[in-house]
């Protein structure tokens, strides 16, 4: 049957591993493999919820949503069902049958569910884990979720999506760094990712003229950071070309930590690297599509840390 592939890789053993759509007709397998994922985990009370799944419960939550199903080698090997109501997406029955386990299948799964929900009308995933598996719990805190309620011993953990910008033009780009200049605050630290070329420089151009800074915001080809002075009484913008940089501790010499407190701080080629400057950031990534004439760049701006839990609503008001 042809299916419609989401995703498809080698697993470190050699086989195949392909994401598919979950499919109506799949109900029977998919069930299958929940039970026997739910039914591997030690005992818990009360029992999820997972462990009395049937075909007919999965093929009412597919029909309500949708579910990723992996495939090894075309074996049924594990499965992810998502339900979407208003703007919040929900994530449940994550299960990876135990002979498929610790091959990245699960992590493969939520990665394509949250690219999926990404750029459809979600801002965020919930889901729910038992305290019980602490170590279930902290697989869901390093993909970027965390506890949000708690009742008995199933926490709810959520993760914000980013918000997604198209921008046409490089004046397009500028107007969104326009527009972030006014949700921004001294103290702040922004981390821009993308290819070179994308447009993290266009963007810090439009983001030091509607914070009013002195000086033009160039790439910085020598010098790795320039502090760009306020001449509106506001913060000093510290752009900072990470580019060249080997390590976190390169970054440390740039002493960025003295300047981080009054100003806003801009980083490009910053992921992996300027993490440190701060525990709460906005991610700004920018990507383009693959068609080489077309320059339209999509801008995904992720919040990080409570400073940021606003942003989607704080834009949409600008
Ligand atoms: N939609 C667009 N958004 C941003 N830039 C665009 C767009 N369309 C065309 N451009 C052009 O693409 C280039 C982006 O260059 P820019 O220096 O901003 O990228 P960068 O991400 O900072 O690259 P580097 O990694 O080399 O620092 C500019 O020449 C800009 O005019
Ligand atoms: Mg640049």
């Amino acid at each position: 049957m042809q299916r419609d592939v989401l995703a498809e890789s080698v697993l470190g053993d050699g086989r195949r591993l392909q994401l598919v759509t979950a499919e109506p007709g799949d109900a029977d397998a998919i069930c299958a493999v929940i039970l026997d994922a739910f039914g591997a985990r030690p005992q818990v009370d009360p029992p999820p919820p997972a462990l009395a799944e049937t075909p007919e419960g999965v093929r009412a939550a597919l029909a309500g949503g949708f579910g990723v199903f992996a495939l090894v080698d075309d074996q049924p090997a594990g499965v992810v069902i998502v339900s979407i109501a208003n703007d919040v997406a929900g994530v449940h029955r994550v299960s990876v049958r135990p002979s498929f386990q610790r091959l990245g299948i699960a992590s493969a799964m939520v990665t394509v569910v949250l690219e999926e929900l990404t750029g459809q009308a979600v801002h965020r995933v919930e889901l729910v884990a038992r305290a019980e598996f602490p170590q279930v719990v902290s697989w869901w805190q390093r993909h970027g979720f965390v506890e949000v309620a708690r009742v008995g011993t199933s926490l709810t953990l959520a993760r914000e999506l980013p918000l997604c910008i198209t921008a046409a033009t490089a004046e397009d780009t500028q107007q969104v760094g326009r527009r972030l200049a006014q949700l921004v605050r001294a103290g702040d630290v922004l981390i821009a990712s993308g290819e070179l070329g994308a447009g993290k420089t266009t963007l810090t151009q439009g983001l030091g003229e509607a914070l009013g800074v002195s000086g033009a915001v160039i790439s910085p080809t020598f010098v790795l950071s320039r502090v760009h002075r306020s001449t509106v009484g506001g913060p000093d913008l510290v752009h900072v070309d990470a580019y060249r940089l080997g390590s976190a501790a390169e970054l440390d010499d740039l002493d960025l930590d003295d300047s981080v407190a009054d100003s806003v701080t801009l980083v490009e080629w910053g992921a992996g690297l300027a993490e440190g400057l701060s525990d709460e950031r906005l991610e700004i990534d920018i990507r383009r599509g693959l068609d080489p004439e077309d320059e339209t760049r999509w801008i995904f701006l992720t919040p990080v840390g409570p400073r940021w839990a606003g942003l989607r609503e704080e834009w949409e008001q600008r």
